[in-house]
């Protein structure tokens, strides 16, 4: 069994198993590369790896059309559970349990606002789904720093989604680095060329011995897990 895995443009992704949805980082309206609309998506969970608005983007309108519960950093969740939002509250190194198996955040070297608003940690985004034995890793906005090595040993991911725009992000040569040491089968460049400060040239994003896929917004692949 494999998940589909439907880039939305920018950070944002929408992965799809037989047991349940999950949208990160549903960034569409504003977004100048996405294709899909806020009122077309549907999922059961929302993941935020922070609060930062080419992140949080649709998260509000997504939650409440769909009755989706939020998973995020605790002061996110405080902000979206007085909206009237459902959330799962966490922080970095914990892990919740979903309908389809689990999420973890992770450490992330970054910052994270809303609105001029404090939101907690940045984090990274673990997503395992059980059934389909798929585990997919979403950095976030994070800097480089070698504990990702440690989280690609402990999570094993399939998938690794890695931000190399430069500027807010690592750039190309420093999600090399970043891949390397993770080590999925595949990793998604992601957060580049969306707007004009971000790098529109990532050909140095080339790690040893993982495949790179690059995705365009819209597009949707099918990944397997550890079993194909
Ligand atoms: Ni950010
Ligand atoms: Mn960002």
């Amino acid at each position: 069994m494999a998940i589909e895995v439907e880039f939305l443009g920018h950070s944002g992704f929408i992965l799809r198993g037989a047991e349940g949805t999950v949208v990160i980082d549903p960034f569409l309206t504003g977004n100048p590369v996405a294709v899909k609309k806020a009122g077309e998506v549907q999922c059961n969970y929302v993941a935020l790896t922070h609060g930062h608005e080419d992140h949080f983007g649709d998260t509000l309108s997504i939650a409440k059309s769909n009755n989706a519960k939020v998973i995020a950093a605790y002061e996110i969740c405080e902000y979206l559970g007085a909206e009237g939002v459902h959330t799962e509250p966490a922080n970095p190194g914990g892990r919740i349990e979903t309908d389809f198996g689990w999420v973890a955040l992770t450490q992330a070297f970054h910052s994270s606002s809303y609105k001029g608003q404090y939101m907690g940690m940045p984090c990274g985004v673990v997503v395992h789904f059980k059934a389909e034995s798929f585990t997919l890793f979403h950095l976030g906005d994070t800097a480089l720093f070698s504990d990702l090595k440690l989280i690609g040993e402990m999570y094993r991911p399939d998938v690794a989604c890695i931000p190399v725009g430069d500027r807010f992000t690592m750039g190309p040569e420093a999600g090399k680095l970043a891949a390397e040491m993770i080590k999925p089968r595949v990793a998604i460049p992601i957060h580049w060329g969306t707007f004009d400060a971000l790098a529109q040239d990532i050909s140095a994003f080339k790690p040893d011995g993982v495949e790179v896929r690059q995705m365009k917004a819209g597009e949707m692949v099918k990944l397997g897990g550890v079993a194909g």
